[in-house]
């Protein structure tokens, strides 16, 4: 797929493609109840610059981890990362998309996916993803939810955006009807927001003087402004689930 260069210019140099971070990916991954030294098979989906599966290959020393993305401008940062690291022979990328993942039934004892899901839809990643995972193996994924009783400005505004956005209630109805046995969730917090806002406003910043990316840096802005007045409401939160 062609995206314009744009795109990849205003998450140039960022750390990760979402606001999050280090301690709050690992408070979601610590919830998994898997010996963190044991031989695993992971998939990482929509991994981008790939910041959580370097993440996740510290944290789990033994696994062998598979890492997709539809973008291989993301991939190629992701690869210099696990060259630094010497994971070659342990962190594999792919250039794939997560509506058809080309893996085996039953491969994997963790799928990850942070802040991707939205792409697939929620319901449809935990239908179509469960697959992929061994019998007592867990998902861990992050969505944007309500973290409080919407107002009907952030309703409106969401619903263009993603439709799936709901409540945490909601969402953890949606994973035992799904079949999941629902283990806990972990808010991404204000600050982790602030600080990805910060540098995705600098860059975006020098996107400006770009005439073809003004609609997409005006899209941008405005979801961040919104942030800043709404940012009680709402939120990515990580749910973490095991295929019973
Ligand atoms: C918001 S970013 C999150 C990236 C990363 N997980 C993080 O938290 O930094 C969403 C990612 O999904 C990827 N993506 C979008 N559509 C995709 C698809 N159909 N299949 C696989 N990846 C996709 C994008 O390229 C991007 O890297």
């Amino acid at each position: 797929m062609e995206i314009p260069l744009y795109f990849y210019l205003a998450y140039e140099g960022l750390e990760r493609l979402s606001p999050g971070s280090a301690d709050t990916t690992l408070k979601a991954i610590d919830k998994v109840n898997i010996n963190s030294k044991a031989n695993l098979n992971i998939l990482d989906i929509g991994c981008g610059v790939g910041s959580s599966t370097i993440l996740l290959a510290n944290y789990f020393e033994n696994s062998e981890i598979e890492a997709i993305d539809l973008f291989k401008h993301y991939l190629d940062v992701l690869n210099e990362k696990i060259a630094e690291n010497n994971f070659e022979d342990r962190v594999f990328s792919y250039c794939m998309d997560m509506k058809d993942p080309d893996f085996a039934n039953e491969e994997f004892d963790i799928v990850f996916a942070e802040s991707s899901i939205e792409v697939i839809g929620f319901r449809k990643g935990l239908k179509e993803w469960k697959r992929l995972l061994k019998p007592g193996g867990y998902i861990i994924v992050s969505d944007i939810s309500w973290i409080k009783k919407p107002s009907a400005k952030s309703v409106k505004f969401w619903k263009n955006i993603y439709s799936e956005v709901d409540s945490i209630e909601n969402k953890i109805a949606q994973i035992r009807n799904e079949g999941y046995e629902f283990i806990d969730y972990v808010i991404v917090p204000k600050e982790d927001w602030k600080e990805f806002h910060k540098k995705l406003e600098k860059n975006l910043d020098s996107l400006s003087i770009d005439k073809s990316a003004k609609e997409f840096v005006n899209v941008l802005k405005k979801q961040i402004t919104f942030f800043r007045q709404n940012s009680d409401e709402y939120s990515y939160v990580f749910y973490i689930m095991k295929k019973c």
